[in-house]
């Protein structure tokens, strides 16, 4: 055990204006601009969510109203996105909520925060593997392949294993260790895919649709419609990770809430008209299956168009999931570099420069997940997990407004004081239509972090043995 800390306060915060100097003089190079956020934000947020889980949504929470859910879902996004952007603006480095809310809501909390992140990020990742497995299986099943039903499905499904999703985050694994990264140029291509694959689906089917499949438009009520925000919230997991970019921005204070807002409506519009169409050409009784939107083509007759859009979704849902275990290896890494978690668990490799060995254990887990839970279960945990660190933000952004009301903030969430407390209680709303398990996992993964932090990362923060900083030097924030 090391030395006790100096300061002893479990709320100790870090200094925004040492983060600032920090954040200048990364050496990052700031080449992106609003557009580039815009299409790193939907080249984070299309995938799985859209591509699998409206079906889920649909067939067993709001019926045809699930568009009703992605409006809901988007919403809460939205209020949460301004406080995210605001949080963004003062404090312009890498490590999105953890990071914010270190400079504000103070260090236990901090840690509990990141710690739920490494959930969003883990659970998200394995749920967009399985995503990325139903569409592949179903490609190769409509290629007339005999694919093994065991070893394509997971135990709750008839299967024994879920392969594919194992495979794809393992080989994507090996390329992030390798120090392959997202171009800014590549990711556009993606994206365009990715968008093609959509727009391809809203053509051929949106003449299909019948309206008689729109009734009952609310087979499970006004509560039928909040469940299914709570599951669809997962569609637009990854917006936040605009934010993150910061460092790397032109002007971070204009571009950051431009990315995250333009993505977010993109996408929230995106998503109710694919819900439209796709409950309007198939009865939302038979949706819930493994690719429903390719599924759809195929009920009308478009075998050439499903394989198609299965083939932009797979290619969409792959960015997704490179993006979340690059982010998860991510925040790891900024947690080591105060202490929080082991430094060798963050061990650079030698040859390739990456975090190699928290890189294996995150793809590990991943693995493990996607490859023996169903993805409803999985995305419920990433949900609630991504849904309390956009609380916490949102709270952070009024305590800031409270406590240092003089930081100079390039972008100032409108109305904070309406749209803060808004977006705490659309969080929480959504929170509490989790199912009651979801909660209970949710609950032992923070007790298992609140062990870590007391019994290691309080002693071992880098923070606490920091002197405290002159009154004079603290006062300008
Ligand atoms: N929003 C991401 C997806 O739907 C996680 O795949």
């Amino acid at each position: 055990m090391g030395k006790p800390p100096i300061n002893m306060d479990l709320f100790r915060t870090k200094s925004i204006a040492q983060m600032r100097e920090a954040a200048a003089n990364s050496g990052m190079a700031k080449t992106l601009g609003a557009l580039d956020l815009v299409l790193l934000g939907i080249g984070c947020v299309i995938g799985t969510g859209i591509f699998v889980l409206t079906g889920v949504a649909a067939a067993k929470y709001a019926g045809p109203a699930v568009t009703f859910s992605f409006i809901l879902s988007g919403l809460a996004c939205a209020l949460a996105g301004l406080a995210y952007a605001e949080f963004a603006s003062i404090v312009p480095a890498s490590g999105s909520a953890y990071t914010y809310t270190y400079a504000s809501l103070g260090e236990f909390i901090a840690f509990i925060v990141g710690w739920n992140l490494i959930l969003e990020y883990t659970v998200t990742a394995s749920a967009v593997a399985s995503g990325w497995s139903g569409y592949v299986t179903g490609l190769l099943l409509s290629a007339g392949l005999d694919v093994s039903h065991a070893l394509t499905h997971v135990p709750a499904d008839g299967g024994i294993i879920n392969l594919p999703a194992i495979f794809i985050t393992l080989l994507l694994t090996f390329f992030l260790i390798r120090g392959t990264q997202e171009s800014s140029k590549l990711n556009r291509i993606l994206v365009l895919i990715k968008l093609a694959a959509v727009f391809i689906f809203l053509l051929l089917a949106g003449p299909h649709v019948d309206t008689a499949n729109w009734s009952p438009y609310m087979p499970f009520g006004a509560q039928g419609i909040a469940a299914g925000a709570a599951i669809v919230f997962f569609a637009y997991i990854g917006f936040d990770a605009v934010a993150t970019s910061a460092e790397e921005c032109k002007r971070p204070s204009r571009d950051v809430p431009i990315g995250i807002i333009g993505s977010l409506l993109v996408c929230t519009a995106l998503y109710v008209v694919v819900a439209a169409v796709l409950t309007g050409v198939v009865p939302y009784t038979d949706l819930n299956n493994p690719e429903p939107v390719a599924f759809a083509l195929r009920y009308i007759g478009y075998n050439l168009g499903s394989a198609l859009v299965g083939v932009g979704a797979i290619a969409g849902i792959t960015t997704v999931l490179l993006v979340l275990l690059y982010a998860q290896a991510r925040i790891f890494f900024a947690m080591s570099r105060d202490g929080m978690v082991p430094a060798n668990v963050c061990k650079i490799h030698k040859r390739y420069h990456t975090p190699y060995i928290v890189t294996v254990a995150g793809a590990i887990f991943v693995s493990v997940i996607a490859g023996f839970a169903p993805i409803g279960l999985i995305a419920e945990m990433a949900n609630i997990g991504t849904l309390s660190a956009f609380t916490v933000a949102a709270l952070g952004v009024m305590v800031l407004r409270v406590t240092k009301p003089g930081l100079p903030r390039a972008f100032r969430c409108p109305a904070v004081w309406i749209i803060a407390p808004l977006a705490v209680l659309a969080c929480v709303y959504l929170m509490l239509h989790l199912p009651m398990e979801t909660w209970i996992r949710f609950i032992v993964w923070c007790v298992f972090g609140c062990l870590v932090y007391f019994g290691y990362s309080y002693q071992h923060s880098i923070l606490g043995h920091q002197k405290e900083e002159p009154r004079a030097k603290r006062k300008e924030e």
